[in-house]
């Protein structure tokens, strides 16, 4: 007999692990999967609203993502507008979720989760370190790799299913 906490207080409850996702790359999973192990439950949530034109639409940032993720029993997909911290609230989230790769993150990291702290001060960021392999890697690289330097490069770089769609789309 001892002091074991009830099975409710030990939960770690649902986080959102909110991006772009133009497209999702194997840094982003490898946080999915680690976040995985860590909440109950994970909602990767697309946003809709981006500053700029992306390269993906929407329905196709989220069918590969869903493609990746589709073995993943506690992981979801979805798409939200407006401010995240609303979305959050919506859904009953606990956390959310951010990879940190390099110190060049940070300022904007913090920037945007105290900012989010302000306006939701009962939802935490949590953040998560990226496999060392993917700690250079982004997105917007990945794009450009795509565009410039062909798609046979992309390999360990992003899922199969990721390398298709870029074939398709850049060539
Ligand atoms: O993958 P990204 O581009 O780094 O993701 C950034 C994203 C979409 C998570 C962030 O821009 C965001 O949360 N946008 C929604 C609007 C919002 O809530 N902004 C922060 C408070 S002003």
């Amino acid at each position: 007999m001892g002091h074991r906490m009830s099975p409710e207080r030990s939960q770690s409850g649902l986080a959102i692990y909110p991006g772009s996702f133009d497209p999702v790359t194997n840094g982003h999973l490898d946080l999915i999967t680690r976040g995985a192990k860590i909440f109950d439950r994970m909602i990767v949530a697309v946003a809709q609203n981006l500053d700029k034109d992306p390269l993906f639409a929407l329905k196709e940032r989220v069918e590969m993502l869903e493609a990746v993720t589709y073995e993943m029993r506690n992981v979801e997909v979805d798409v939200f507008d407006g401010l995240l911290m609303d979305y959050a609230r919506a859904k009953g989230a606990r956390a959310v979720l951010r990879g940190i790769r390099a110190v060049s993150d940070y300022e904007y990291e913090l920037q945007m989760a105290m900012m989010n702290r302000k306006i939701e001060p009962d939802i935490e960021t949590v953040f998560m370190l990226p496999a060392e392999a993917y700690s250079f890697l982004s997105s917007r690289l990945v794009r450009e790799l795509a565009r410039l330097g062909g798609t046979e490069r992309l390999k360990d770089l992003v899922p199969a299913v990721v390398e298709q769609h870029l074939r398709a789309k850049v060539g």
